[in-house]
């Protein structure tokens, strides 16, 4: 039984390649109909006419959409809107691997270099277009009515192991899918009444264009990747009629787990965690409890 409702629609960021790409093809053979927003209109485009040819009519649209600029997104939100009326869920999904921030280390030659400003482009779309599309997402389910499967919407971001792993490679990545986490988390308790659910998926290494192939080589020879099923399944679990909120689910080969376990809150610590949002609320002039 697929767990979406006969054309329920899905906003996916990066839905051209990899993961997204992927989670659109599941979808659409779900009987959904999907929105393709990608920096890559070109693969975009291909990919929809695919699947509209396929289906014989209109069930995918491709809309280029660089996620760090927040006028193409709210103008892919509003393209998104006036095709298809509504939207269910959204996977803020887009990411790129790790673009070095600094210069590798090398106390030799730092003296002769000037100070470098660091490349932050992997903050930027990981973090900053990931919370664009979510602050979309959000404002787009206040203002429709609960759908077809009990919702007014859900959002589901791509975060990663490295949200919770550190990694002396990926600095930047691993911020900034830790930064998904626990807005994920937060988020997810604001909007937990408000019938919309906030979840992330967290995979280890999968095999997509994301990196350059022979990036792959090693961890195909040692059989270190993860499934791409594996992870399409956890995704579903937070779709349709599904009541799980501030879930992120983690895959690592054949394993799935949820984490971060709580295990890290103590309880001296909740009424003052507790008593932050009641007074920031009164201060926003917010009535959620
Ligand atoms: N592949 C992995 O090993 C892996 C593991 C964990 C998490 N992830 C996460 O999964 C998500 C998808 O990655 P993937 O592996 O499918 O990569 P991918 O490179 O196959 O696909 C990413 C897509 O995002 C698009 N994109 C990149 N920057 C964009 C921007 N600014 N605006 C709009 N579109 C943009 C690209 O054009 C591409 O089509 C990312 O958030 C990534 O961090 C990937």
């Amino acid at each position: 039984m697929p767990p979406i409702s006969r054309g329920e629609v899905s906003y996916i960021t990066g839905a051209a390649s990899g993961i997204g790409r992927a989670l659109a093809t599941l979808l659409i053979a779900q009987g959904g109909r999907v929105i393709i927003a990608d920096l890559n209109s070109e693969a975009g485009a291909e990919f929809a006419s695919e699947l509209n040819k396929k289906a014989g009519s209109i069930i995918a649209i491709a809309i280029k959409t660089d996620t760090t600029v927040w006028e193409d997104q709210v103008a892919a939100f509003q393209q998104a809107k006036n095709t298809f009326e509504r939207i269910d869920y959204v996977f803020a999904n887009a990411g790129i691997a790790e673009h070095p921030w600094l210069p590798p280390f090398d106390p030799e030659t730092a003296t002769s270099r000037p100070l470098v400003k660091p490349d932050l482009a992997t903050v930027d779309i990981n973090l900053t277009g990931q919370l664009y599309t979510a602050a979309l997402a959000l404002q787009t389910f206040e203002r429709q009515e609960i759908g077809p499967s009990g919702f007014r919407g859900k959002l589901i971001l791509t975060a990663s192991v490295f949200a919770y792993y550190p990694s002396r490679a990926m600095p930047l990545y691993a911020a900034s899918k830790a930064g998904i986490i626990n807005f994920m988390r937060s988020a997810a308790q604001y909007y937990a009444s408000k019938n919309i659910t906030v979840n992330a998926v967290a995979p280890n290494l999968v095999d997509t264009p994301i990196a350059p192939d022979v990036l792959f080589v090693p961890f195909r020879e040692r059989k270190l990747l993860s499934d791409m099923q594996l992870v399409l399944d956890q995704f579903q679990k937070f779709l349709g009629g599904s009541t799980i909120n501030g879930q992120a689910l983690s895959i690592s080969q054949d394993n799935v787990w949820v984490h971060p376990a709580d295990t890290h809150m103590f309880e001296e610590n909740d009424p003052a965690c507790e008593l932050i949002s009641v007074e920031l609320f009164k201060l926003f002039g917010d009535n959620t409890l």
